[in-house]
């Protein structure tokens, strides 16, 4: 189970403070694929990037498989990014000068027990562009090793932020049908922020954002496949 508990998280100065997280409670049982919704800057990738360990809380904790995240430092964050995280952002994130399968094999790498690497470019289509640069790959491809790199070192919890914010509909679909298989095959827990409502209804639970305060976190009770969801 992940559980988000009271969590604050404010920047600027003592004088003009911004209060991006107001007070964040909810869990997530493990194995979920949950989506979290907001205008923008309601503060989704900020609360991402505090539950991936990539920015601090102020006040309040998170808990990831039994991992208390507040009273970690450095070193221990980078740890738990390491062993437990895989990343997905809007804009891929790949590494320019390593081929596609350079690119993946990053992520391997930080795994003891990592997943084949071609055996995982099969199920996700990039067979023929692992010998490529991120250059000479398209948006949706670039988008499919992403999921590759971060699926590669099989993470207990999947972070996408925006996975689909910069992928035309048929790319989009295909991506969120990938995450939708990854998930259900290897029970990984999953969150996506983004715009997208149509993508809440693939999702099991959903969480509303609002000014940084959580307005609603629902349940769905049909959840529909990738194939299924239109917008
Ligand atoms: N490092 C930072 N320093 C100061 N303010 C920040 C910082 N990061 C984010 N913010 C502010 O926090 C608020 C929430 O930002 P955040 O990026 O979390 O929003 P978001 O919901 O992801 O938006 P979008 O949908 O546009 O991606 C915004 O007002 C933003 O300007
Ligand atoms: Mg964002």
């Amino acid at each position: 189970m992940i559980t988000i508990d009271h969590l604050h998280k404010s920047y600027g100065t003592k004088d003009q403070r911004l209060h991006v997280l107001k007070d964040i409670t909810f869990t997530l049982p493990d194995g979920c694929m949950a989506c979290l919704l907001g205008p923008s800057g309601s503060g989704k990738s900020t609360l991402l990037n505090i539950l991936g360990g990539i920015e601090t809380m102020d006040e309040g904790d998170i808990i990831v498989a039994g991992n208390h995240l507040a009273p970690m430092n450095k070193k221990q964050l980078e740890l738990y990014r390491r062993k437990q995280l895989g990343f997905v952002f809007q804009f891929y994130n790949l590494v320019e000068n390593l081929t596609v399968r350079e690119n993946i094999l990053t992520g391997a790498y930080l795994s003891d027990d990592p997943l084949d690497v071609d055996a995982l470019a099969e199920e996700l289509g990039i067979v023929d562009q692992l010998h490529k640069f991120p250059s000479e790959i398209s948006g949706g491809q670039a988008q499919r090793v992403s999921i590759a790199r971060a699926m590669a070192k099989k993470p207990s919890l999947f972070i996408c932020d925006e996975p689909t914010g910069a992928l035309d509909y048929e790319s989009a679909k295909a991506v969120l049908h990938l995450i939708e298989d990854l998930n259900r095959k290897y029970k990984t827990t999953v969150i996506i922020a983004t715009h997208n409502e149509a993508i809440a209804s693939m999702c099991r639970v959903v969480l509303r954002l609002h000014d940084g305060a959580l307005k609603s976190c629902e349940e769905n009770e049909h959840i529909l496949s990738a194939e299924e969801v239109q917008w």
